[in-house]
């Protein structure tokens, strides 16, 4: 099942309930909150008391992407905050299986994130303990950024090692994904579609979604 995630990184922040209302009238089936550090990633953004505010603006699962060192530090936070979904960077944590119980335990879907320079291979022995993997198809820092198209093979790749162990992880992508990408991507076996340039960007967010998921649809029909 296809579900695409805006992110909110390319919202108006001073009316982000509103913008994250029509996003999800487009046909959000989750948003995405991007937390950065400016150590992680060369980028600040938002923490806990924006992830708090959001709760209470929609009924959608909020997907916390984090971006920063010490993730572990942080985990209960944004779970108290109101995360449904929490996501670490492969490249950030020291004991991920730890990390990714600890996400669990705080009753969360526990996500695994790659930069595009990384591997899918290094997540194999996590690979039967995370709900999603989230391949990233740019530098993890910015909205708007080009997307990388040598990230395609990562998701093709997770999915046929999902099918091969039998693990049951989604496939999510971030970084690009827009009218002229999201095919590929879908192709590509991706699932969980992350847009924020090409939903937030300019016009009307609630069409831009509309427009982006039935582009993702119809690649999915052409699929099977
Ligand atoms: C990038 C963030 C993304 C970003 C995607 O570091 O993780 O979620 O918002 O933005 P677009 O869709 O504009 O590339
Ligand atoms: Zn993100």
């Amino acid at each position: 099942m296809i579900e695409l995630a805006p992110s909110i990184l390319s919202a108006d922040f001073a009316r982000l309930g509103e913008q994250v209302r029509a996003a999800c009238e487009g046909g959000a089936a989750v948003i995405h909150v991007d937390i950065m550090d400016g150590h992680f990633v060369p980028n600040l953004t938002i923490g806990p008391p924006v992830v708090k505010s959001l709760r209470r603006a929609t009924e959608l699962p909020l997907d916390c992407h984090l971006m920063i060192e010490n993730p572990d530090e942080f985990i209960p936070v944004f779970a108290d905050a109101g995360a449904d979904w929490i996501s670490v960077h492969q490249e950030a944590v020291r004991h991920l299986n730890r990390t990714l119980h600890l996400i669990k335990s705080h009753d969360c879907q526990a996500g695994v994130v790659v930069n595009p320079a990384t591997p899918v291979e290094t997540l194999s022995e996590v690979l039967d303990i995370v709900d999603y993997v989230l391949v990233m198809s740019v530098n993890p820092g910015f909205g708007a950024q080009k997307f990388i198209p040598s990230t395609l093979h990562k998701m093709r790749r997770l999915a046929e090692i999902r099918g091969q162990r039998g693990l049951s992880y989604r496939i999510e992508v971030d970084g690009g994904v827009a009218l002229e990408t999201v095919a590929d991507v879908v192709r590509a076996g991706a699932e969980i579609l992350v847009a924020g340039n090409a939903v937030f960007g300019s016009g009307n967010p609630k069409k831009n979604a509309e427009a982006l998921l039935k582009a993702a649809m119809e690649a999915a029909l052409l699929k099977v």
